[in-house]
């Protein structure tokens, strides 16, 4: 394996993806920042230099398991303290698993601000045999014109006591209102990578007329399964094989509509929900022509489409439905009235806060008591998980809209999803269910997942609405703290610098 390093300076830079200019997080001094890309089992470093000067930072590699490296999984206030002004940090993990990516800013809310790409680890036997003649990565994502920090100021104000935050001004692809054009030759395969990276808005794709096999889902390999248009939540990933036409007669159309689910103060005028982008076929001339003629058909020509329940897709290496159920989780999603305070989410008995002390730096240092819940910060919810158990987590949401869940370290089995509450029937689980690292618990609804706790470390399981993180919608799973103090080294004594550190966030 090889080791694939980068080296990240952040800072800010002017960027105006959809016209309007305004400060982003850049990396070299160039936004869209660049995607990560290795084989599996690379090992991958990133050296990371915070030259935002007002603004602390990190990152997340999104779908890494981060066996043996849970200090690299870039959770502030989790697994490390925030990357202060002129310090440095450097990650280094193995690329597992496999599969379409993204890596994010796990920083207050900082990512929507534009430190955010993809990650492709790729998996060079399994793609050869899907013979595909090229890979298309495409990021699909929300923009506000604020800065997090000015929104997020106001949003968890006292005052704020519904909690409810801006919709975000514009769409995007690869960080665009102009999505690129695919170019694809007669007859070949081609690999489309699709993340939704967005701060809150779910999104759909699909390409008129042409039918995509669903191969990969979050970090998982599935049985291949066709559809025509796909759904997917912040935070989600599809990786699909798209075979071109043999003689196209024309360009044809990609849609990527947002979804307005999550607006509680209603659909901007600006906002532009569906975009466009042209599959352009053969040479670059002809692809012209065609775009011409395309030109006239109006995406009014998609023949409508049902959305792929994920539901249905099963894992490649045909993975039972793990158990019996060593320890099992109620949560229940909750929106609250703080006097004083605010609204504020909670999926445990009350809202995560970031922790001065990272969790991960309380459970390395504590001995036989990080065992113990309670050693843990206030407002750190923590769950302790020994090693081997089969942890189930039934979550039930209370809000009419819906919230997409994910946990860090893990896939997990999705072995339940409905609207109400679920009735602890375990007789007609799926067999071979679904896994992923982000699922969707529907609106006043509930899914129940499954997972085996063989990862020691400190994990963050939230809702990825990034809205809902800020307002303390997350818990903590300490996983075999016993073995994690055993297995990984980080020196507890860099807890005490995460107050020093601390720069209250600010909009530049
Ligand atoms: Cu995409 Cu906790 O992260
Ligand atoms: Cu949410």
């Amino acid at each position: 394996a090889a080791t694939v390093t980068y080296d990240f300076n952040i800072g800010w830079v002017t960027a105006s993806p959809d016209g309007f200019a305004r400060p982003v997080h850049g990396i070299n001094g160039k936004w869209p920042i660049p995607n990560i890309e290795a084989n599996v089992g690379d090992q991958i470093v990133v050296n990371v230099v915070n030259n935002l000067g007002n603004q602390s930072t990190s990152l997340h590699f999104h779908g890494m398991y981060q066996y043996g490296t849970a200090g690299s999984d870039g959770g502030v206030g989790l697994s490390q303290c925030g990357i202060p002004p002129g310090g440095s940090f450097t990650y280094s993990f193995t690329a597992n698993p496999a599969g379409t990516h993204w890596y994010h800013s796990h920083d207050r809310g900082q990512y929507p601000d534009g430190l955010r790409g993809m990650m492709i680890v790729h998996d060079p036997v399994w793609e050869a045999g899907l013979g595909v003649t090229d890979q298309i990565p495409l990021a699909l994502s929300d923009w506000y014109h604020d800065q997090m920090p000015d929104m997020l100021h106001d949003y968890l104000a006292p005052g704020n006591t519904i909690g409810d935050f801006p919709s975000p001004v514009a769409h995007l692809v690869n960080e665009t209102t102009n999505p690129p054009s695919f170019n694809f030759l007669p007859g070949k395969k081609y690999m489309i990578r699709i993340a939704n990276i967005a701060a809150v808005a779910t999104q759909s794709f699909q390409i008129q007329d042409h039918t995509m096999q669903v191969v990969g889902i979050d970090g998982v390999q599935v049985v291949p399964q066709s559809t025509s248009s796909i759904s997917l939540s912040a935070g989600q990933r599809y990786t699909v094989i798209v075979q071109a036409k043999s003689n196209p007669f024309t360009s044809f159309k990609y849609v990527a509509k947002m979804s307005t689910d999550m607006f509680t103060r209603g659909v901007p005028s600006s906002l532009q929900l569906t975009l466009q982008g042209k599959v352009l076929y053969k040479s670059k001339l002809l692809g012209i022509i065609l775009g011409l003629i395309n030109s006239i058909l109006d995406v009014s020509n998609l023949s409508p489409s049902t959305t792929l329940n994920d539901f249905v897709l099963a894992p490649l290496d045909g993975q039972k439905l793990l158990g019996p159920v060593s320890q099992n989780i109620a949560m229940s999603f909750n929106q609250t009235n703080y006097p004083g305070i605010g609204a504020r989410y909670s999926i445990g008995n009350q809202p995560w806060v970031e922790q001065d002390v990272p969790s991960l730096f309380t459970a390395l240092s504590t001995g036989a008591a990080a065992m113990d819940p309670s050693t843990y910060g206030q407002g750190s919810v923590p769950y302790v998980i020994m090693s081997g158990q089969i942890v189930q987590i039934s979550m039930k949401n209370n809000q009419p809209y819906p919230h997409p869940m994910h946990l860090h370290g893990h896939e997990f089995q999705v072995v339940a999803r409905g609207s109400g509450t679920w009735n602890g029937n375990t007789n007609n689980l799926p067999q071979t269910p679904l896994k992923r690292d982000v699922v969707t618990v529907p609106a006043n609804g509930y899914t129940v997942i499954r997972f085996i706790a063989d990862n020691p470390g400190v994990w963050f399981f939230h809702c990825h609405i990034d809205f809902h993180l800020a307002a303390g919608m997350a818990a903590t799973f300490i996983e075999a703290p016993d073995l994690l103090q055993q297995s990984q080294q980080i020196n507890p004594a860099s807890a005490a610098i995460c107050l020093a550190n601390d720069v209250p966030a600010s909009g530049n």
